[in-house]
């Protein structure tokens, strides 16, 4: 079974590429970049292949899933999952952007006419998120109401500060009643002990607000990161300059920026750091509280998704999947150095 890796190169598909290698996956390199792709194919003494996303299905013919690590991913995920829907070659990402996973949800029945599995997500963002939510409906089946939230240390990727900008001037996302809902950016903050005391938290649109709701059914849900009181204020006396931030030349500029200035968190950055993840149900009645601890955000993304691809590679799944839904909630248990479920 054969395994490419798109987007190869970048800094995360190249550790993602490497954990594959070193764990025996067959694995073929690919990314838009000639001369990037065969170095780093030499490097790891695997096959490479160069083409641009819109090429893809004259790659694909002979491999059995994707792993799409070219972001941001509303870039790229959509020629690659035609691509992957015509040769029928299983998709996954490591996506965090909620429009793509709710693109992606809407190619469930396609994905199952052409007997294709699409795993968006299978990285930090959203699969330790993902199977908390799982793991509360698990608690209370009857929930009404989701809150997830996650307190990460460290440094981001370029890639990841591109991904960043590109939503950021769409505001803020919630679910109310099954719906995504636009909301004003950081329109909320609370009170949350992800597993290390008490911080503020304030609600962002991440992935889960998509996810949770194909995982668990709950038609509310609010997801929080930890964030200092005059980070969130910032946030606030910025939002009548977000509109700008839609203006593809100002964001073209801020993403340059970022590819120039930022360059991801170290080896030792990624051994040493950790996040708290925490989530909470509640039905009304009954709230149900569970945490985990997980490694650096980074190196749970190259386990999370390597493993992802291996599973899908040996397994049967088939249409629009979230990581919780494909493997069930106890996948990020199976992962290195993941601590969990505390639950209260
Ligand atoms: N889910 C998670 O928790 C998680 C974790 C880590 C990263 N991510 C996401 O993964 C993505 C990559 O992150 P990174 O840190 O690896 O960034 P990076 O170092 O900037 O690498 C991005 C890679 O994607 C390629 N790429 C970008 N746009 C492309 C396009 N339109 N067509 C073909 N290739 C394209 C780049 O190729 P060129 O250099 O040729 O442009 C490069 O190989 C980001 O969106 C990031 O947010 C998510």
């Amino acid at each position: 079974m054969t395994l490419l890796v798109y987007g190869a190169y970048g800094y995360t598909g190249e550790l993602i590429a490497e954990e594959a290698v070193d764990r025996g996956v067959e694995t073929v390199v690919a990314g838009r970049n000639e001369v990037r792709t065969e170095h780093l194919g030499r490097r790891l003494d695997c096959e490479s292949r160069s083409f641009g996303v819109g090429e893809a299905p004259d790659h694909l013919e002979d491999v059995d899933a994707v792993l799409n690590c070219a972001g941001p991913f509303v870039d790229t995920y959509e020629p690659m999952v035609e691509a992957c829907l015509e040769t029928g070659t299983d998709y996954l990402d490591i996506t965090g952007e909620l429009s793509v996973f709710e693109a992606v949800a809407e190619r469930d029945r396609e994905a199952e006419q052409a007997d294709v599995c699409l795993l968006p997500g299978v990285g930090f963002d959203v699969v330790p998120t993902d199977c908390l939510a799982g793991h509360l409906h698990d608690r209370l089946p009857g929930a009404t109401d989701l809150a997830l939230g996650f307190d990460p240390s460290g440094s981001v990727s370029k890639g990841t500060l591109a991904s960043a900008i590109e939503h950021a001037g769409q505001g803020g996302k919630v679910r109310r009643n099954g719906d995504i809902v636009d909301v004003p950016s950081a329109h909320r903050s609370r009170r949350i002990d992800f597993g290390r005391g008490e911080r503020n938290a304030v609600a962002i649109p991440w992935g889960d607000v998509s996810t949770a709701y194909y995982t668990t059914g709950i038609g509310n849900v609010e997801v929080y990161t930890a964030m200092p009181k005059a980070a969130e204020r910032a946030l606030r006396l910025g939002r009548p300059v977000l509109p700008l931030l839609e203006v593809e030349p100002v964001k073209r500029t801020l993403q340059s920026v970022a590819q120039l200035t930022v360059s991801g968190p170290s080896a030792r950055q990624r051994e040493r750091g950790a996040c708290y993840v925490w989530g909470e149900a509640t039905d009304g009645e009954t709230t149900v509280t569970s945490r985990l601890k997980t490694p650096e955000t980074y190196a749970l993304t190259v386990d999370a998704a390597t493993t992802a691809a291996e599973r899908v590679l040996e397994g049967d799944q088939v249409g629009f999947e979230t990581p919780a839904a494909a493997f069930t909630p106890e996948f990020v248990l199976e992962l290195d150095g993941v601590e969990g479920f505390h639950d209260e």
